[in-house]
């Protein structure tokens, strides 16, 4: 980790049971530092092959934020928040990424030489193959990226709310990807200091949706 910070850091269970999806923020600036970090944290994501098919724009600049709210459904968290996370799936991103990741993989010892030699040739098939499935596996891979940064922030002392309240087409046409097909608006999230506190909705007992074994049969915790 190449940055600090000032907060001593929240615990990884802490920060999951403490984050809540806030819908004001305070319009005070996250520092440099602490912005970095974020990011940081955010790439340190996993993703499918070490592929990191996403873009991440930090949408930061006011006329930016209206439009970004405006194309989100007037959503003001966007407005009032210092920096909004747009999540992108880049369903073509192996085929530019492939040549570094490799090499990357290969300089810090985790790849030996016949692992990268193999993923030379299973990567771009395993792709092929996904067919129209591309967008999907690229959004999972961001989406994983977007939940390491909400728990990063959260233990980071700052908030952020997930947002899916968006109209696509819009939010690619102000970050400057109206005429690329090849990218797909995963979620966006605002990140800021929260100006209101909020109560856990609540989650369901696990009997409506955790099983063990096969789908019916209810873990009992
Ligand atoms: C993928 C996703 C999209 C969401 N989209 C929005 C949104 O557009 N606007 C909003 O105010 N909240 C949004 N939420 C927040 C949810 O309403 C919230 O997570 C849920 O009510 C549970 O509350 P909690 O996050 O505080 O636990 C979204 C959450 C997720 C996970």
């Amino acid at each position: 980790m190449s940055s600090t910070t000032q907060i001593q850091a929240l615990d990884v269970p802490s920060a999951i049971f403490q984050r809540r999806s806030i819908k004001n923020f305070k319009t005070d600036p996250i520092s440099p530092e602490l912005l970095k970090q974020l990011v940081e944290l955010t790439v340190a994501a996993p993703s499918s092959y070490n592929l990191q098919d996403w873009q991440i724009i930090l949408v930061q600049d006011e006329a930016q934020k209206a439009a970004l709210a405006a194309a989100s459904y007037n959503q003001q968290q966007i407005i009032q928040a210092p920096v909004t996370f747009v999540f992108i799936a880049d369903t073509k991103a192996s085929e530019k990424n492939l040549t570094p990741i490799l090499e990357q993989g290969s300089a810090t010892g985790a790849w030996n030489e016949g692992t990268v030699n193999y993923f030379k040739t299973a990567i771009p098939q395993f792709q092929t193959s996904l067919g129209d499935k591309q967008r999907e596996y690229a959004i999972k891979d961001a989406i994983i990226a977007a939940t390491h940064l909400v728990l990063a922030a959260e233990s980071l002392g700052l908030s952020t709310c997930f947002m899916n309240g968006w109209v696509e087409e819009k939010v690619k046409e102000v970050i400057g990807a109206a005429d690329n097909a090849d990218l797909a608006i995963a979620v966006l999230v605002p990140v800021g200091y929260a100006a209101e506190p909020r109560l856990n909705p609540g989650r369901l007992p696990f009997s409506y949706n955790v099983s063990v074994d096969r789908i019916g049969n209810p873990y009992q915790g």
